[in-house]
């Protein structure tokens, strides 16, 4: 399965598109944080901006899952070389972190709104602050690989191989 060369076109498409999403996500939140609270308090605040919280964040579900479909049937390529058992550690983790949110914020948001539950919808925050602090690593690597190492490894996320 770690035989193939480069991430293929379409899960290159998956990673920048889902990026794409998740701004939508975040800035929808707020209208839809309202919403919640306005619910809470026996008041219906649910508009455009809410709703497209909850569509995009849908979106996102699915297009994560096929992501994670993909990732399991096609493989992806090898670690850079010249890693640390370390750095390659938590690499591998916080990608396999990565996909998990992507599957459990969108998810926790659907069962806190459509069932009520407001411990989904805590969970829906904390994982949410969780997944921000994954993506901080993770670019944080993405910038030290382009910058400090300068091996090019953005070029595998640009390039289907
Ligand atoms: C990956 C997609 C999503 C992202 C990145 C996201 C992000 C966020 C953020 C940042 C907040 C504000 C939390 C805060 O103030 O700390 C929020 C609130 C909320 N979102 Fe989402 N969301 C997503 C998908 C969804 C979906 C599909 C639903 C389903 C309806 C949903 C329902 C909610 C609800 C009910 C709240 C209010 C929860 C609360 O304040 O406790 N979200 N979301
Ligand atoms: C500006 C922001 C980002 C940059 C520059 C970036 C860059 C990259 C690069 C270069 C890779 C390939 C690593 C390799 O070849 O080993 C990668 C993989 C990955 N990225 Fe990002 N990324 C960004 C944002 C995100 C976001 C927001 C998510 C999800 C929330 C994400 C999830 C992933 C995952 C899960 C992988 C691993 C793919 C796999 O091997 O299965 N990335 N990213």
């Amino acid at each position: 399965m770690s035989e193939v060369t480069g991430y293929s076109r379409a899960q290159i498409a998956l990673h920048w598109g889902i990026l794409l999403l998740l701004g939508v996500s975040y800035f929808s939140s707020d209208a839809m944080k309202s919403a919640w609270s306005a619910f809470h308090n026996g008041r219906d605040a649910f508009g455009t901006v809410a709703a497209a919280h909850l569509w995009v964040g849908v979106a996102i579900l699915v297009l994560a899952l096929a992501r994670v479909a993909l990732r399991l049937s096609r493989g992806a390529p090898a670690l850079p070389a010249g890693g640390s058992k370390v750095t390659d550690t938590i690499a591998k983790l916080t990608h396999l972190g990565l996909y998990a949110i992507l599957l459990l914020i969108p998810t926790s948001g659907l069962v806190a709104w459509f069932g009520a539950v407001d411990l989904a919808g805590e969970a829906h925050e904390v994982m949410f602050n969780l997944g921000v602090a994954l993506v901080v690593l993770h670019v944080a690597g993405a910038v030290y690989h382009q910058f400090v190492l300068k091996d090019g490894l953005i070029e595998r996320m640009r390039r289907p191989g």
